[in-house]
């Protein structure tokens, strides 16, 4: 037995156990998400009429007195009863792809760094996704998922790229994915999910971009500066990659290519914990403090952050100290799935 969700006039069925997002999503129905794991806020509800269940909804991102306002994380919340419901952001404002579940056929799997790789999955159909978003993969044998960010340009819709570095101990990396991952293996696969994504083409303007990247958090940037200079040739676009060493570094021959096409794209490794091999001229030190060092201004600049946690939020006061707006900053964080409360 299942519910009736209605947002902004439009209405659809939920099953019991089935997230408000997620039935929304799969309709084509755009609705603000980031996480999908409770962690971010991005997803806020506010609930006008019916029940709802929060579920595992962490208390520091949805507090007490939010449940009490009628808010509610639309991917933790299941319906109780029917419910019209409003998002806190832009609800249907934008062309949004359905999310759907498909089972994708592992191409290829390859070392490209040290402890990450690059898995390539074939698709039985096209996946209508924006560049920059992400999907979830279920672990076989559990009901584990896990989300990884595609480095594709929305027209490789048949080939899935994925880049994932080793997470000692993990569930999904050091017990499948770095562990007997063939090719050949099928895999379920859902998305695509969130929010990382360029503005639509006829709203894009050219302006500059600056992006920072902290390991495999490159992934989602490469999808995005490519198609950002696909769209504007002659853009500026600063690109940072933060690793710990020159052995973490990958897609160097692909970058230098990029550099070599489109005069406005520059491309910084940086490396944090090791020092710079000789000749090589990498920089050393923090991709986010590199930037301050950098750049002078860059008010009317968009900004991307894309890696773990604390670098994302680093990245964001280094943003705000050289004048974007703080509209203009965009964020994909690398939560790890049991910080969920
Ligand atoms: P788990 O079994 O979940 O964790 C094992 C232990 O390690 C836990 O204690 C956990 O807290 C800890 N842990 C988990 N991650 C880290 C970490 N990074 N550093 C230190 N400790 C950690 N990862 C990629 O490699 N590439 C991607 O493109 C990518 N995209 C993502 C997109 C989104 C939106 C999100 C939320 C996460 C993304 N991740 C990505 C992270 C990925 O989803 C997994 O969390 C990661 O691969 C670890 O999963 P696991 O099952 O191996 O580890
Ligand atoms: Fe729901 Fe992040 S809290 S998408």
């Amino acid at each position: 037995m299942g519910f009736t969700a209605t947002v902004g006039g439009r209405s659809v069925d939920c099953a019991e156990d089935q997230p408000v997002l997620d039935a929304f999503l799969r309709a084509g129905i755009w609705m603000p998400n980031s996480c999908n794991q409770g962690t971010c806020g991005t997803c806020k509800l506010r609930v006008v009429s019916g029940e709802v269940d929060h579920r595992s909804s962490p208390a520091d991102t949805l507090t007490d007195d939010e449940r009490a306002a009628g808010l509610a994380l639309a991917c933790q919340a299941r319906l109780r009863s029917d419910a019209v419901v409003e998002s806190t952001g832009a609800v249907g404002g934008r062309a949004t792809h359905p999310l759907r579940d498909l089972t994708a056929t592992v191409l290829e799997v390859a070392d490209i760094a040290r402890d990450t790789r690059r898995v390539r999955l074939g698709l039985p159909e096209p996946l209508a996704f924006d560049p920059g978003q992400y999907i979830e993969l279920t672990v076989p044998g559990t009901d584990l998922r896990r989300q990884y960010s595609l480095a594709n340009t929305a027209d490789e819709d048949k080939v899935l790229e994925l880049h994932v570095r080793l997470v000692s101990g993990g569930a999904a990396t050091e017990g499948w994915l770095f562990d007997g991952l063939a090719v050949g293996d099928r895999i379920e696969v859902t998305g695509p999910l969130g929010d990382f994504v360029l503005p639509a083409a006829e709203e894009d303007d050219g302006g500059p971009m600056v992006l920072i990247g902290g390991g495999t958090g490159l992934a989602p940037l490469l999808g995005l500066v490519r198609t950002a200079l696909a769209r504007h040739p002659q853009r500026e676009v600063l690109l940072y990659h933060g690793v710990r060493g020159a052995e973490d570094l990958y897609d160097l021959d692909l970058l230098a290519e990029l550099a070599e096409v489109h005069p406005g794209f520059t491309f910084v490794p940086v490396l944090s914990h090791e020092p710079a091999p000789d000749g090589t001229g990498y920089r050393t030190g923090l991709p986010t403090d590199l930037f301050v060092d950098d750049v002078a201004s860059a008010r009317g600049w968009s900004g991307w952050l894309c890696g773990p946690p604390a670098m994302v939020e680093a990245g964001v006061k280094a943003f705000k100290r050289r004048r974007l707006a703080p509209r203009m900053i965009h964020r994909e964080k690398f939560t790890p799935a049991d910080a969920l409360g």
